[in-house]
Protein backbone atom coordinates (compact mmCIF):
# COMPACT_ATOMS: atom_id res chain seq x y z
CA UNK A 1 0.00 0.00 0.00
CA UNK A 2 1.30 3.46 -1.19
CA UNK A 3 1.07 5.09 2.40
CA UNK A 4 2.60 8.22 1.51
CA UNK A 5 -0.05 9.06 -1.38
CA UNK A 6 -2.96 11.13 -0.68
CA UNK A 7 -6.54 9.57 -1.02
CA UNK A 8 -10.11 10.88 -1.62
CA UNK A 9 -10.85 7.88 0.90
CA UNK A 10 -8.97 10.08 3.51
CA UNK A 11 -10.41 13.56 2.53
CA UNK A 12 -7.14 13.74 0.34
CA UNK A 13 -4.64 13.09 3.09
CA UNK A 14 -2.13 10.04 2.95
CA UNK A 15 -2.89 6.74 4.90
CA UNK A 16 0.65 7.90 7.13
CA UNK A 17 -0.74 11.54 7.64
CA UNK A 18 -3.91 10.07 8.59
CA UNK A 19 -2.08 7.82 11.06
CA UNK A 20 -0.66 10.95 12.50
CA UNK A 21 -3.09 13.34 12.74
CA UNK A 22 -6.31 10.99 13.49
CA UNK A 23 -5.74 7.51 14.13
CA UNK A 24 -6.74 7.26 17.84
CA UNK A 25 -6.74 11.46 17.90
CA UNK A 26 -9.76 12.95 16.32
CA UNK A 27 -12.21 12.09 14.30
CA UNK A 28 -12.03 12.36 10.28
CA UNK A 29 -15.78 12.88 8.08
CA UNK A 30 -14.85 11.84 4.78
CA UNK A 31 -17.22 13.03 2.03
CA UNK A 32 -17.27 10.75 -1.29
CA UNK A 33 -14.30 8.38 0.61
CA UNK A 34 -16.00 5.34 -1.88
CA UNK A 35 -18.13 7.22 -4.13
CA UNK A 36 -19.98 5.11 -6.32
CA UNK A 37 -19.67 1.97 -3.86
CA UNK A 38 -22.45 -0.61 -2.92
CA UNK A 39 -23.20 -2.56 -0.18
CA UNK A 40 -21.53 -6.02 -0.42
CA UNK A 41 -25.29 -7.34 0.59
CA UNK A 42 -28.28 -6.94 -0.10
CA UNK A 43 -31.33 -6.83 2.76
CA UNK A 44 -32.08 -10.31 0.95
CA UNK A 45 -28.25 -11.83 1.57
CA UNK A 46 -28.21 -10.39 5.10
CA UNK A 47 -31.58 -11.72 6.36
CA UNK A 48 -30.46 -15.13 5.19
CA UNK A 49 -26.87 -14.44 6.84
CA UNK A 50 -28.33 -13.64 10.29
CA UNK A 51 -30.78 -16.55 10.15
CA UNK A 52 -27.64 -18.58 10.30
CA UNK A 53 -25.88 -20.34 12.84
CA UNK A 54 -22.58 -19.01 13.66
CA UNK A 55 -23.15 -15.67 12.39
CA UNK A 56 -23.16 -12.88 14.55
CA UNK A 57 -25.86 -10.57 14.45
CA UNK A 58 -28.36 -8.42 16.60
CA UNK A 59 -31.45 -7.37 15.82
CA UNK A 60 -32.27 -3.72 17.57
CA UNK A 61 -35.49 -2.40 17.91
CA UNK A 62 -36.82 1.08 19.25
CA UNK A 63 -40.73 0.08 18.34
CA UNK A 64 -43.10 2.36 20.62
CA UNK A 65 -39.86 4.02 22.52
CA UNK A 66 -38.83 0.62 23.67
CA UNK A 67 -35.55 -0.61 23.07
CA UNK A 68 -35.15 -4.60 22.46
CA UNK A 69 -32.25 -6.29 21.60
CA UNK A 70 -32.06 -9.77 20.23
CA UNK A 71 -29.52 -11.86 19.28
CA UNK A 72 -29.20 -14.07 16.26
CA UNK A 73 -29.80 -16.04 14.18
CA UNK A 74 -33.07 -14.11 13.44
CA UNK A 75 -35.48 -16.32 11.63
CA UNK A 76 -37.82 -13.22 10.69
CA UNK A 77 -36.97 -9.31 10.00
CA UNK A 78 -39.64 -6.94 10.48
CA UNK A 79 -40.81 -4.88 7.22
CA UNK A 80 -38.70 -2.19 5.86
CA UNK A 81 -41.64 -0.17 5.56
CA UNK A 82 -41.98 -0.30 9.56
CA UNK A 83 -39.58 2.45 10.95
CA UNK A 84 -37.12 2.04 14.09
CA UNK A 85 -35.36 -1.22 13.89
CA UNK A 86 -31.78 -2.12 12.99
CA UNK A 87 -30.04 -5.30 11.97
CA UNK A 88 -26.50 -5.54 13.02
CA UNK A 89 -24.63 -8.54 10.97
CA UNK A 90 -20.59 -8.67 12.36
CA UNK A 91 -18.13 -10.73 9.99
CA UNK A 92 -19.15 -9.71 6.66
CA UNK A 93 -15.43 -10.10 5.53
CA UNK A 94 -15.19 -14.14 6.43
CA UNK A 95 -18.59 -14.81 4.17
CA UNK A 96 -18.25 -12.78 1.36
CA UNK A 97 -15.21 -11.51 -1.16
CA UNK A 98 -16.53 -8.09 -1.50
CA UNK A 99 -16.30 -7.50 2.29
CA UNK A 100 -12.70 -8.63 2.19
CA UNK A 101 -11.90 -6.61 -0.32
CA UNK A 102 -13.27 -3.22 1.39
CA UNK A 103 -12.13 -4.31 4.52
CA UNK A 104 -8.32 -4.85 2.64
CA UNK A 105 -8.73 -0.93 1.76
CA UNK A 106 -7.53 -0.30 5.69
CA UNK A 107 -4.64 -2.26 5.69
CA UNK A 108 -2.46 0.49 5.96
CA UNK A 109 -3.40 0.28 9.53
CA UNK A 110 -1.45 -3.67 10.89
CA UNK A 111 -3.33 -6.77 10.15
CA UNK A 112 -3.02 -7.87 13.93
CA UNK A 113 -5.61 -4.30 14.82
CA UNK A 114 -7.73 -4.96 11.80
CA UNK A 115 -10.55 -7.15 13.11
CA UNK A 116 -13.80 -7.31 10.90
CA UNK A 117 -16.36 -5.79 8.82
CA UNK A 118 -19.92 -5.19 10.46
CA UNK A 119 -22.69 -4.28 8.27
CA UNK A 120 -26.02 -2.73 9.39
CA UNK A 121 -29.51 -2.20 7.68
CA UNK A 122 -32.08 -0.18 9.15
CA UNK A 123 -35.57 1.42 8.40
CA UNK A 124 -35.79 4.77 8.77
CA UNK A 125 -35.61 6.03 12.00
CA UNK A 126 -33.46 2.80 12.79
CA UNK A 127 -30.09 3.19 15.13
CA UNK A 128 -28.94 1.46 18.44
CA UNK A 129 -28.83 4.56 20.56
CA UNK A 130 -26.23 7.06 21.95
CA UNK A 131 -23.00 4.75 23.15
CA UNK A 132 -19.46 4.82 22.69
CA UNK A 133 -17.12 2.02 21.70
CA UNK A 134 -13.68 0.86 23.29
CA UNK A 135 -12.51 0.48 19.86
CA UNK A 136 -11.51 2.94 16.54
CA UNK A 137 -13.72 2.51 13.86
CA UNK A 138 -14.38 3.65 10.60
CA UNK A 139 -18.56 3.87 9.67
CA UNK A 140 -18.82 3.95 5.63
CA UNK A 141 -22.25 4.26 4.64
CA UNK A 142 -23.33 2.10 1.87
CA UNK A 143 -26.65 2.91 1.51
CA UNK A 144 -29.28 5.23 2.21
CA UNK A 145 -28.34 7.83 4.49
CA UNK A 146 -27.91 8.01 8.28
CA UNK A 147 -27.81 11.27 10.67
CA UNK A 148 -24.67 11.03 12.87
CA UNK A 149 -24.53 13.21 16.11
CA UNK A 150 -20.94 12.98 17.95
CA UNK A 151 -19.07 14.17 20.70
CA UNK A 152 -16.02 14.05 22.84
CA UNK A 153 -17.77 12.98 25.66
CA UNK A 154 -16.03 11.98 29.13
CA UNK A 155 -18.56 12.10 31.49
CA UNK A 156 -20.89 9.71 29.87
CA UNK A 157 -23.15 7.81 31.99
CA UNK A 158 -25.13 4.15 31.02
CA UNK A 159 -29.14 3.96 31.19
CA UNK A 160 -29.89 0.75 33.39
CA UNK A 161 -32.96 0.00 32.41
CA UNK A 162 -32.25 -0.79 28.55
CA UNK A 163 -30.83 -4.02 27.20
CA UNK A 164 -28.46 -2.29 25.33
CA UNK A 165 -25.13 0.27 26.36
CA UNK A 166 -26.93 3.71 25.88
CA UNK A 167 -25.57 7.12 26.95
CA UNK A 168 -28.06 8.38 29.65
CA UNK A 169 -26.56 12.02 29.38
CA UNK A 170 -25.74 12.23 25.60
CA UNK A 171 -24.29 15.77 24.68
CA UNK A 172 -23.34 15.77 20.74
CA UNK A 173 -21.26 18.22 19.57
CA UNK A 174 -21.36 17.42 16.22
CA UNK A 175 -23.95 16.63 13.33
CA UNK A 176 -23.39 14.95 9.94
CA UNK A 177 -25.88 13.55 8.18
CA UNK A 178 -23.72 10.92 5.44
CA UNK A 179 -24.68 9.89 2.30
CA UNK A 180 -24.15 6.83 -0.02
CA UNK A 181 -20.02 6.78 -0.25
CA UNK A 182 -19.50 9.04 2.56
CA UNK A 183 -17.29 7.64 6.01
CA UNK A 184 -16.60 9.15 9.42
CA UNK A 185 -13.59 7.64 11.19
CA UNK A 186 -14.10 7.86 15.37
CA UNK A 187 -11.39 7.00 17.63
CA UNK A 188 -12.42 4.83 20.59
CA UNK A 189 -14.60 6.41 23.33
CA UNK A 190 -16.05 8.94 21.63
CA UNK A 191 -20.08 9.14 21.61
CA UNK A 192 -21.72 8.84 18.95
CA UNK A 193 -25.31 7.84 17.88
CA UNK A 194 -26.62 7.23 13.95
CA UNK A 195 -30.25 7.75 12.95
CA UNK A 196 -31.33 6.13 9.53
CA UNK A 197 -32.63 8.72 7.73
CA UNK A 198 -35.23 7.08 5.27
CA UNK A 199 -35.32 3.35 4.89
CA UNK A 200 -32.57 0.47 3.65
CA UNK A 201 -30.02 2.63 5.68
CA UNK A 202 -26.78 0.43 5.28
CA UNK A 203 -23.37 0.97 6.96
CA UNK A 204 -20.48 -0.88 7.32
CA UNK A 205 -18.48 -0.75 10.05
CA UNK A 206 -14.59 -1.38 9.96
CA UNK A 207 -13.55 -3.00 13.41
CA UNK A 208 -10.51 -3.04 15.23
CA UNK A 209 -9.28 -5.25 17.96
CA UNK A 210 -6.83 -4.13 21.01
CA UNK A 211 -6.22 -6.22 24.32
CA UNK A 212 -5.64 -5.31 27.89
CA UNK A 213 -2.57 -5.89 29.19
CA UNK A 214 -4.08 -8.74 31.78
CA UNK A 215 -6.24 -10.10 28.45
CA UNK A 216 -3.02 -10.39 26.55
CA UNK A 217 -0.91 -12.26 29.52
CA UNK A 218 -3.79 -14.59 29.63
CA UNK A 219 -4.16 -15.64 26.39
CA UNK A 220 -0.28 -15.94 25.94
CA UNK A 221 0.88 -17.35 29.13
CA UNK A 222 -0.75 -21.19 28.13
CA UNK A 223 0.83 -20.82 24.82
CA UNK A 224 4.26 -20.01 26.05
CA UNK A 225 3.98 -23.44 28.57
CA UNK A 226 2.29 -25.66 25.50
CA UNK A 227 5.76 -26.43 24.01
CA UNK A 228 8.00 -26.77 26.64
CA UNK A 229 10.63 -29.33 27.02
CA UNK A 230 10.19 -31.50 30.34
CA UNK A 231 13.65 -31.47 31.64
CA UNK A 232 12.37 -34.13 34.49
CA UNK A 233 14.31 -31.95 36.84
CA UNK A 234 12.03 -32.39 40.41
CA UNK A 235 11.79 -29.56 42.95
CA UNK A 236 14.04 -30.87 45.74
CA UNK A 237 15.31 -29.77 49.13
CA UNK A 238 17.77 -31.25 50.82
CA UNK A 239 18.22 -28.43 53.29
CA UNK A 240 14.29 -28.31 54.50
CA UNK A 241 14.25 -28.30 58.32
CA UNK A 242 11.97 -29.85 60.26
CA UNK A 243 8.45 -27.95 60.09
CA UNK A 244 6.82 -26.45 62.90
CA UNK A 245 4.68 -24.93 60.74
CA UNK A 246 3.32 -27.51 58.02
CA UNK A 247 1.10 -26.01 56.37
CA UNK A 248 3.55 -22.87 54.89
CA UNK A 249 4.57 -23.01 51.42
CA UNK A 250 7.84 -23.26 51.51
CA UNK A 251 10.32 -20.18 50.64
CA UNK A 252 12.50 -22.14 48.22
CA UNK A 253 9.06 -23.50 46.48
CA UNK A 254 7.78 -20.39 45.39
CA UNK A 255 11.31 -19.23 44.26
CA UNK A 256 11.43 -22.73 42.29
CA UNK A 257 8.06 -21.80 40.48
CA UNK A 258 8.99 -18.51 40.11
CA UNK A 259 12.16 -19.34 38.23
CA UNK A 260 10.48 -22.22 36.48
CA UNK A 261 7.94 -19.37 35.20
CA UNK A 262 10.53 -16.69 34.17
CA UNK A 263 12.83 -19.23 32.33
CA UNK A 264 9.42 -20.18 29.97
CA UNK A 265 8.93 -16.69 29.16
CA UNK A 266 12.49 -15.69 28.67
CA UNK A 267 13.21 -18.68 26.27
CA UNK A 268 14.57 -17.13 23.05
CA UNK A 269 11.72 -16.62 20.20
CA UNK A 270 8.71 -18.33 23.16
CA UNK A 271 7.32 -14.68 23.20
CA UNK A 272 7.46 -14.06 19.55
CA UNK A 273 5.74 -17.29 18.57
CA UNK A 274 3.50 -17.05 21.02
CA UNK A 275 2.01 -13.71 20.20
CA UNK A 276 2.11 -14.46 16.30
CA UNK A 277 0.12 -17.77 16.75
CA UNK A 278 -2.56 -15.97 19.27
CA UNK A 279 -2.62 -12.74 16.90
CA UNK A 280 -3.78 -15.46 13.44
CA UNK A 281 -6.06 -17.75 15.85
CA UNK A 282 -9.35 -18.09 13.86
CA UNK A 283 -12.56 -16.53 15.34
CA UNK A 284 -14.39 -19.56 16.91
CA UNK A 285 -16.72 -19.68 14.14
CA UNK A 286 -14.46 -19.98 11.68
CA UNK A 287 -13.85 -23.00 9.35
CA UNK A 288 -11.95 -24.04 6.29
CA UNK A 289 -13.48 -25.79 3.03
CA UNK A 290 -10.57 -28.11 2.46
CA UNK A 291 -9.35 -28.13 -1.12
CA UNK A 292 -6.87 -29.93 -3.22
CA UNK A 293 -2.98 -29.28 -3.06
CA UNK A 294 -1.90 -26.46 -5.57
CA UNK A 295 -1.83 -27.36 -9.54
CA UNK A 296 1.80 -26.80 -10.69
CA UNK A 297 2.77 -24.00 -12.18
CA UNK A 298 -0.70 -22.00 -10.52
CA UNK A 299 -0.18 -18.68 -8.26
CA UNK A 300 -1.97 -18.92 -4.84
CA UNK A 301 -4.16 -16.66 -2.76
CA UNK A 302 -4.78 -17.00 1.11
CA UNK A 303 -8.87 -17.53 2.15
CA UNK A 304 -10.93 -14.78 2.94
CA UNK A 305 -10.51 -16.21 5.97
CA UNK A 306 -7.06 -16.77 7.22
CA UNK A 307 -4.90 -14.79 9.04
CA UNK A 308 -1.42 -13.99 8.44
CA UNK A 309 1.65 -12.45 9.86
CA UNK A 310 4.76 -12.76 10.21
CA UNK A 311 7.80 -11.65 12.52
CA UNK A 312 11.97 -11.40 12.11
CA UNK A 313 11.96 -15.61 13.13
CA UNK A 314 8.40 -16.85 11.81
CA UNK A 315 5.60 -16.99 9.45
CA UNK A 316 2.08 -17.35 11.41
CA UNK A 317 -1.01 -18.65 9.61
CA UNK A 318 -4.14 -19.26 11.53
CA UNK A 319 -2.39 -19.65 14.84
CA UNK A 320 0.25 -22.05 13.68
CA UNK A 321 3.90 -20.70 13.68
CA UNK A 322 6.70 -21.70 11.27
CA UNK A 323 10.14 -20.78 11.11
CA UNK A 324 11.45 -18.96 7.86
CA UNK A 325 14.26 -18.08 6.71
CA UNK A 326 16.45 -16.70 3.38
CA UNK A 327 14.19 -16.36 0.28
CA UNK A 328 11.33 -18.57 1.39
CA UNK A 329 11.02 -16.10 4.15
CA UNK A 330 10.81 -13.24 1.88
CA UNK A 331 8.25 -14.98 -0.22
CA UNK A 332 6.11 -16.20 2.33
CA UNK A 333 6.29 -12.30 3.91
CA UNK A 334 5.44 -11.50 0.31
CA UNK A 335 2.40 -13.49 0.67
CA UNK A 336 1.10 -12.37 4.12
CA UNK A 337 1.42 -8.90 2.90
CA UNK A 338 -0.25 -9.23 -1.10
CA UNK A 339 -2.43 -12.00 0.02
CA UNK A 340 -0.95 -13.78 -2.82
CA UNK A 341 2.14 -15.50 -5.02
CA UNK A 342 1.53 -15.72 -8.27
CA UNK A 343 2.76 -18.36 -10.34
CA UNK A 344 6.60 -17.34 -10.56
CA UNK A 345 6.93 -16.12 -7.27
CA UNK A 346 5.91 -19.70 -5.78
CA UNK A 347 8.17 -22.07 -8.31
CA UNK A 348 11.01 -19.77 -6.46
CA UNK A 349 10.35 -21.40 -3.06
CA UNK A 350 12.48 -24.39 -1.51
CA UNK A 351 10.35 -27.68 -2.03
CA UNK A 352 10.16 -27.89 1.89
CA UNK A 353 8.28 -24.43 1.61
CA UNK A 354 6.14 -25.58 -1.41
CA UNK A 355 4.68 -28.58 0.14
CA UNK A 356 3.73 -26.20 2.99
CA UNK A 357 1.88 -24.17 0.35
CA UNK A 358 0.34 -27.84 -0.62
CA UNK A 359 -0.58 -28.82 2.62
CA UNK A 360 -2.56 -24.99 3.12
CA UNK A 361 -4.20 -24.97 -0.13
CA UNK A 362 -5.59 -28.83 1.40
CA UNK A 363 -6.50 -27.36 4.67
CA UNK A 364 -8.57 -24.58 2.49
CA UNK A 365 -6.25 -22.12 3.94
CA UNK A 366 -5.48 -20.78 0.94
CA UNK A 367 -6.66 -21.43 -2.96
CA UNK A 368 -5.42 -21.55 -6.41
CA UNK A 369 -4.79 -18.06 -7.92
CA UNK A 370 -8.07 -16.99 -10.06
CA UNK A 371 -6.38 -15.46 -13.28
C1 LIG B 1 -24.66 0.97 13.17
O1 LIG B 1 -24.09 0.67 12.12
O2 LIG B 1 -25.87 1.18 13.22
C2 LIG B 1 -23.92 1.11 14.45
C3 LIG B 1 -22.47 1.20 14.30
C4 LIG B 1 -21.86 1.91 15.50
O3 LIG B 1 -22.41 2.84 16.00
O4 LIG B 1 -20.77 1.55 15.95
CO1 LIG C 1 -20.61 2.48 17.69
Amino acid sequence: MQTALPTPMLAGLSPAQFMRRHWQKKPLLVRQAFAGVTPPASLKDLAALAARDGVESRLVTAFDGEWKLKQGPIARLPAMSKPGWTLLVQGLDQHLAEARALLDRFRFVPDARLDDLMLSIASDGGGVGPHFDSYDVFLIQLAGRRRWRIGAQRDAVLRDDVPLKIIANFAPEEEFVLDAGDMLYLPPGWAHDGIAVGPGCVTGSVGFRASTAEGLAAELLPRLFDDLDETGKLYADPRQEASIEPARVPVALLDFARRAVEAAVQRPQALERALGEALTEPKAQVWFEPGEPLPPGQGAALDRRSRMLYDEAHVFLNGESFRAGGRDAALMRRLADNRTLNAAEVARLSADARELLDQWTEDGWMQPLTA
